[in-house]
């Protein structure tokens, strides 16, 4: 039965959110652990749908998955034999392409489901395809399948025409169990790419410069288990960061690396929030109406993507005009009309969004089209006056941990509703 977020907006909240493991590293590592033969035990895996599509995907493989705690599971892919990954849900994820570079790695092949994921344009995988490639893999798409074989994996220079996250780690993934040294050139540097680099050689991976525009993966015969904890996740951190400067709100956000949020902290201090970074702590506290910014997004260290809707959500609530260029993706505004629906003034033309900040949003009733944007729309909620019902709910469960909860636990009214069938469709079933 599909469901929605009642939000009764206006509350200012007070106290501490615990942030979970990075979405974007773990939706890596669990495919990247079929690579390792014996026991990868894996911490801080964040409690999202995305991985517990994950790991019933890997179950079907045969590979063994062990629950030791909420956020701790065991995976050993000792005994898995190369098989076709072609499982319906994998058409639904985009990080299902990882398993392409991890089968491919380990057995020299692999037969995987053409990804899918959040709309946002056309989201080709080209570079994926070049990379493997000149590894001396052979690659064909047939009936929406991925058929990678390679007689003879070999390290090369790889020089990515587009910087990209999912194409750098996968890439990567395939040249562990190479043969030489691969060389990736133009790399992504997010700090997941860091965390699947680190995950990989704690297994006993030879990956260095990760994190730089340089990779260099020197190739080793087997990977063995071990133990690894995933970072936290500097998108859902940031997030609550921006919900924070949004709804005038005090709130401690622990489990965090702040050098990894200094982005995002930087833009909420020109917006006029205070923002104090401690350990592995920031705490936020929204100061009245936020001024106006410019915000372009870029890769890492760029500001992300993954927060444009979110700071667009606060830039809504402006004194003055703020313009967001998104430099990532050709569309990734479709939740402006969403936001207009609650007193927004927002222009979209093309990559470009002019935000004339209004004094308050009212409560309407509204529908994630994305992940991100599900997110702003609750923000979006909480900030304005009266209520708000959120529609497409599903997809912020892919990707944020229990946020209904951790919400409510800081003083949030939010309620979670089944949607309820119209009488005529109910009659007619
Ligand atoms: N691109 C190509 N060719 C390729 C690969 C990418 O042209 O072969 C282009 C894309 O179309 C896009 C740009 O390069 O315009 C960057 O795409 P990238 O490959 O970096 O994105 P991704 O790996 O598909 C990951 C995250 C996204 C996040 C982006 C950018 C995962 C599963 N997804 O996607 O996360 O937006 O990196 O940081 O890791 C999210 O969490 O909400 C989300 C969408």
């Amino acid at each position: 039965m599909p469901y929605k977020y009642t939000i009764n907006g206006g509350a200012r909240l007070k106290g501490a959110i615990n942030v979970g493991g990075c979405k974007n590293a773990a939706v890596a590592i669990l495919p990247a652990a079929t690579m390792v033969r014996g026991v990868c035990r894996i911490e801080n895996v964040p409690r999202i749908s995305d991985i517990y599509a994950w790991l019933d995907i890997l179950t079907r493989m045969g590979v063994s998955v062990r629950s030791i705690n909420e956020t701790t599971v065991e995976i050993d892919s000792t005994s898995l034999r190369s098989i076709p990954a072609t499982f319906d849900v994998m058409r639904e994820m985009r990080a299902s392409y990882y398993l392409i570079g991890a089968l491919l790695s380990r057995f020299g092949e692999a037969q995987v489901s053409m990804p899918g994921g959040c709309d946002f344009g056309v989201r080709p995988i080209d570079q994926h395809i070049k990379g493997f490639r000149s590894l001396g893999s052979d690659i064909e798409v047939r009936n929406g399948i991925i058929h990678a074989k390679a007689e003879h994996l070999a390290g090369n220079h790889v020089y990515m025409d587009v910087v990209s996250v999912g194409a750098t780690i996968n890439v990567m993934l395939a040249a562990t169990l190479a043969d030489g040294m691969t060389v990736i050139e133009n790399a992504a540097k997010e700090p997941h790419i860091v965390d699947v680099a680190n995950f990989l050689n704690t297994m006993g991976a030879d990956i260095k410069g990760a994190g730089t525009d340089m990779i260099k993966i020197n190739g080793v015969r087997e990977l063995h288990g071990g133990t690894y904890s995933i970072i936290p996740d500097q998108i859902e951190a940031g997030t609550y960061m921006v919900l924070a400067a949004a709804t005038e709100s005090d709130l401690l956000i622990n489990n965090v690396i702040p050098k990894h949020l200094e982005c995002i902290t930087a833009k909420l201090r020109e917006i006029g929030a205070d923002v104090e970074e401690l350990d592995e702590a920031v705490r936020v506290r929204g100061n009245g109406r936020p001024g106006k910014a410019m915000i372009k997004t870029m890769p890492h260290p760029g500001f992300p993507t993954d927060m444009q809707p979110q700071i667009a959500t606060l830039l809504a609530l402006a004194d003055g005009t703020s313009v967001v260029t998104e430099g990532v993706y050709d569309n990734r505004f479709r939740y402006v009309d969403e936001l207009r629906r609650m007193g927004a003034h927002i222009q979209v033309d093309g990559k470009v969004a002019v935000i004339e900040g209004v004094a308050g949003l009212t409560g309407a009733a509204v529908r994630a089209c994305d992940l991100r944007a599900g997110a702003a729309l609750v923000i979006a909620g909480l900030a304005a006056a009266g209520r708000t019902e959120i529609e497409g709910v599903s997809h912020i469960e892919r990707g944020y941990e229990m946020m209904i909860e951790k919400l409510c636990a800081v003083g949030a009214d939010i309620s979670v509703r089944e949607i309820e069938t119209p009488s005529v469709i109910r009659e007619a079933l």
